[in-house]
Formats: structure tokens, sequence, C-alpha cells
């Protein structure tokens, strides 16, 4: 098994600057080591260089901050996406703030539909990004990253000649959301995406419902894309994130969606975004993300076999 990490530090799409450190965090905590622990091939491929991108043009929309800092990101990380993707590695993106998923996500699309594959996405995360420059209320972009990869509009000159991959909203699967905008949750009850929101995990429990998105990746032959937002967690787990929300995922449940992740064996790629260790205590976020990507890949207390995922 073979996995690429690209560091994409950018800060820019979110209120509270910091998050350009989380890669370099995210490698203190011993991303690489922990990985090859697990027997993994890890080639690091560094930080993404943004030299080469050619200036845009395109009008620059009203309420979206700092867009030509994010598309230059956006645009030099697609085509770096479709390479990893296409290298045969899963890549895990270390963001960085969670604006960079424009990116990651479209990369990787393109990749697997040109393989004839349909990409699914499980969005981990406190918020539901699903804002545009139409109903945001802070105008940062990291709030939008669902909503672009869906194929909203809003945003439509970001890319550039990149060409768009988009996956239909029927893909995307919000998970452990607890903070959503008025206009927002407007815009994802209209598009009928599936919400997995802290009432339905605290009634349900984090395992029938990751099931049941397993359960319709598997049922069409899907790759599943994570995108993994840190402040879904608890604050209490994970200080180290700009927007804390209170009543987040536990240790346990983080631990249990990953390890049930593993079995299903259909994640192709990660995004891990939102670390933002000028936040952070003594590093404890960063390595509690450390430590979940581990049982991502496999880390077990006892390595019993594999267990069937059907729930009969
Ligand atoms: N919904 C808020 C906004 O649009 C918060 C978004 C937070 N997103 C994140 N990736 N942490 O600004
Ligand atoms: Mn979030
Ligand atoms: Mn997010
Ligand atoms: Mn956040």
């Amino acid at each position: 098994r073979k996995v690429a990490l690209l560091g994409v530090p950018i800060d820019m799409g979110a209120s509270q600057r910091g998050t350009l450190m989380g890669p370099a965090a995210l490698r203190t905590a011993g991303i690489t080591p922990v990985l090859e622990s697990l027997g993994i091939d890890v080639l690091d491929h560094g930080d993404i260089a943004l030299a080469g991108v050619a200036p845009a043009t395109d009008a620059i929309p009203a309420k979206a901050n700092n867009y030509r800092d994010i598309q230059t990101w956006i645009r030099a990380l697609s085509p770096r996406a479709y390479d990893l993707a296409r290298s045969g590695a899963i890549p895990i993106f270390l963001g960085g703030d969670h604006s960079l998923s424009m990116g990651s996500i479209n990369g990787v699309a393109r990749y697997w539909h040109e393989q004839g594959r349909e990409l699914f996405v499980l969005w981990l995360d406190a918020h539901a990004d699903y804002n545009t420059p139409l109903t945001t209320m802070t105008a940062n972009m990291h709030g939008m990253s669902a909503a672009f990869v869906c194929g909203e509009s809003g945003l439509d000159g970001l890319l550039g000649d990149e060409p768009r991959a988009s996956i239909p909203p029927a893909h995307l699967d919000l998970f452990g959301i607890h903070s959503i905008d008025p206009l927002e949750k407007k815009l994802v009850q209209d598009r009928r995406i599936a919400v997995a929101d802290m009432r339905a995990i605290d009634e349900f429990g984090v395992a029938v419902l990751i099931h049941r998105v397993i359960e319709r990746v598997r049922a069409r032959n899907g790759v599943l894309h994570l995108s993994f937002d840190l402040d879904v967690l608890d604050p209490g787990i994970a200080p180290g994130v700009g927007t804390t929300v209170p009543g987040g995922a536990t240790y346990r449940e983080a631990h249990l969606v990953m390890e049930l992740l593993y079995d299903s064996g259909l994640v192709g790629s990660v995004d891990i975004v939102e670390l933002n260790p000028f936040l952070d205590e003594r590093g404890r976020t960063a390595r509690v993300a450390v430590e979940l990507l581990a049982s991502l890949f496999g880390q077990q207390i006892t390595d019993r076999p594999t267990p069937s995922n059907t729930l009969s």
C-alpha cells in the first residue's frame, strides 16, 4: 500500500490565520513514521509550490475573501491531485484550511471519472461548508468548498483552464455537522444532501450511520474521498482549530469512524484540514489527527480479521 503526502499550507480561506503551519505540525507529530509502522510505503512530496501558475484574469466575485490567493492554490493543487491519484498511491492532502478541498477533490474526481468510477465524498466537519458567494455570511472561502465540489455556481472562474470535475450532490455526505448558516441550510435541503448531524449521531451512533455511507458507495462500485475537518472533533480533544464548536465528536466516535472506513477499503484519498498550530495546546490536536489517520490506515489493538460490514 502506498500513500502520497502533499502539504497545502493555505490559511487565506479562513478568518483566523495560522493553518499554514498545519502540514509542518502533522509532520512533527509523526505522520510519516506512524504510517510506515503500519507497513505503508509513504512518499512525502513536501508542500505544494505555487510558482508557474499563470495569473488569472476572471472577475473577482463579490463576497469571496482573498479570492485571487485561494485561486492560485487551487489551480496549482487540482492538477497535482490528479497526478497523485493517477500514481496509484492514496494521496493525503495536509492542510491548510478547508478551501483546499476545492482543488484536491476536483483533481481526484477528474481522475476517477476518467477511469469510469464514481467519486463519493464524506465531509467530516462541524460545518456544512455549503455556502456560495450568494449565501455566505462571512465571505470566507473555507465555508464554500463542499458547495463548489458539488458544482454550485458563484465561483465559476476559479479553476481557469483546469477542467472542472464536480460530483453530484447525491454523492456528498455531510457527517458530524453541528453548525450551519440559515441560507446554507436552505441550499443543503434544496439539494437533498445527506446529513448525519450530531443529533443523528447521538440517536443512532456513528457505526450505523457510517455503514449507510459505505453501502451507498459500494452499491455503485464507487471510490470514497474523506474530507476531514478537525473541527468536527469536540474542542476538548481538538482545541487547535480556528472555528471550534461545542458538542463535537468524541475521541472514541472519531476512531470508530476511521476504523470502519479502513475496514471498507473504499477510501482512495484524504484531506486533513483546519489544524491551526498557533491555537493548539502543546501539539495535542496534531497528535490526535495523526492517531486518527493511523486508525484510518489500519491500526488496531488486536489483529482480528476485518469483520463483515453488513449489519444484516
Ligand atoms: N459557515 C461558516 C462560514 O461560512 C463557517 C465555515 C467554517 N468552515 C470551516 N471549514 N471551518 O464562514
Ligand atoms: Mn469546520
Ligand atoms: Mn470545513
Ligand atoms: Mn474550522
